[in-house]
């Protein structure tokens, strides 16, 4: 199925001279062997596409009388077998913003390959990215993001660091004010130097924010380090991953000229529904990004823009602790984990335990194998760094805790 993208990883990948992270690839498998009861995931099919019926869902549906949603695409993995899979409802439904529905034949089922406007979770993608950056020693979680771009210490921001940005603790509002796709804006430098030299409304660190502009501006930095377009950094390695449904449509390109755009879902009837203010575009919107900002951004942002299909979605979420340093054995790496190490993790070394160790003496690691975390902080540089080092300790506590999970190791030498 849907899967066979992901084994062709190799191939993509070795075309394009480029390091795969062919140790895990997702496969199709029941539930039963790998260990799960298939009786819940059958009843969770049945139940998930119940949400398609127009009831009163009490607060979740505002106690009206509505549907929860048109549709779906659902995916759930353990131990790299896809165990349920399924598509629910219809992606094309309605013909206008109160719910007068299409034509029956115009009705479009969903798809497992049906491609949905990912929103707010490219946002994840693009903390990946920064990771990545970070992995390249070109950045610095700690630093200030004005030592990356002087413009943005105006306002008062010299002090907000990247990884405040990443955690939403910059002190921004929630949203650039005015809006993006605001007519004020004469251009696109207008839009960009906005949002760099937006105001705070907290000081830095001082409180917790969702903000859109912490990931805009994530966007704009990882361009200046990289000298990359965004979406190309984005779509360097989720390309390399064979996740060949997710992409960003710079440019807004509309309707048909896009190449995605049969198997897109549409949203929301947008002026219908918020007014004449919104971005004039066909309705519903379908193609181009859902999200106004990212919009006026011509669909490239580091808040919003992405769309993609729920299994290249699985690939991703699969990977995050995947290998990445095929082409290094002994190296092995995902992204901003070490893998396999047992210089850290003594005999719980393995492919799917990932951490890290510090100059200091500290390490950590999490093997989702067997669901067990190992913290060993301590602080052997004192009082000279150049007395041990402390590995064998890292290694012992992974010999005791492998002892504790019932095997059978000999002590690290
Ligand atoms: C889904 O299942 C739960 C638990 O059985 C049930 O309470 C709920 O009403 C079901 N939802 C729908 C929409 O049928
Ligand atoms: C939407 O799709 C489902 C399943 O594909 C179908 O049974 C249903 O009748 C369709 N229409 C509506 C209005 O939900
Ligand atoms: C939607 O319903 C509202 C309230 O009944 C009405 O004012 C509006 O004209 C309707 N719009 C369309 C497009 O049917
Ligand atoms: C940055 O932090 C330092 C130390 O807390 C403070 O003295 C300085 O005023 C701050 N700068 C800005 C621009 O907020
Ligand atoms: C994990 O490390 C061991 C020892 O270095 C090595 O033999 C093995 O190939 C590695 N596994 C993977 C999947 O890289
Ligand atoms: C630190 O330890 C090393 C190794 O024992 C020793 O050679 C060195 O002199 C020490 N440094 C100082 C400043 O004492």
């Amino acid at each position: 199925m849907r899967f066979q993208a992901a084994a062709t990883i190799g191939l993509i990948t070795s075309f394009l001279s480029l390091p795969a992270a062919t140790d895990r690839v997702l496969r199709d498998g029941s539930p039963e062997s790998v260990g799960l009861l298939p009786g819940p995931l059958a009843q969770m099919q049945m139940n998930l596409s119940q949400y398609t019926r127009p009831a009163n869902y009490g607060s979740h549906s505002y106690d009206e009388v509505h549907p929860i949603l048109p549709g779906g695409s659902v995916i759930v993995g353990h131990k790299a077998a896809v165990v349920s899979s399924f598509a629910f409802g219809n992606a094309s439904l309605y013909a206008n913003a109160n719910g007068t529905l299409l034509p029956p034949n115009a009705w479009v089922s969903t798809k497992m390959d049906t491609i949905y406007d990912m929103a707010s979770l490219t946002k994840v993608f693009t903390a990946i990215t920064a990771l990545r950056v970070i992995d390249d020693g070109k950045l610095d979680l700690h630093k200030p993001v004005a030592s990356y771009i002087p413009e943005f210490a105006t306002n008062g921001k010299g002090n907000v660091t990247v990884l405040m940005l990443l955690t939403h603790t910059s002190g921004f509002p929630p949203d650039p004010e005015p809006g993006l796709y605001d007519p004020s804006y004469e251009d696109m430098q207008q839009r960009v130097e906005a949002i760099i030299q937006h105001k705070l409304a907290n000081p830095p660190g001082s409180t917790y924010t969702y903000s859109d502009l912490n990931f805009m501006n994530l966007r704009f930095m990882l361009e200046k380090i990289t000298g990359t377009p965004f979406e190309d950094l984005v779509h360097s390695w989720t390309r390399n991953l064979g996740m060949t449904s997710t992409f960003f449509n710079k440019g807004n390109i509309r309707a048909e000229s896009l190449g995605y755009y049969s198997r897109m879902a549409p949203t929301e009837y947008q002026i219908e529904v918020l007014g004449s203010s919104e971005p004039k575009r066909p309705q519903p919107v379908r193609g181009t990004v859902h999200d106004e900002n990212a919009w006026a951004l011509n669909g490239v942002s580091g808040h919003a823009g992405l769309f993609a299909s729920a299994g290249d979605v699985a690939i991703f979420v699969d990977l995050m602790f995947t290998n990445f340093n095929g082409k290094f054995p002994g190296d092995e790496h995902g992204v901003g984990f070490e893998l396999n190490q047992s210089y850290f993790s003594g005999p719980m070394a393995n492919i799917q335990a990932g951490g890290h160790t510090g100059f200091t003496g500290t390490s950590l690691v999490v093997d989702r194998a067997s669901d067990t975390f190992m913290v060993l902080l301590a602080h052997a540089v004192h009082p000279n760094r150049t007395w041990s080092s402390n590995n064998i300790v890292r290694q012992a506590l992974g010999y005791w805790v492998a002892r504790s999970l019932g095997r059978d190791f000999a002590f690290p030498l």
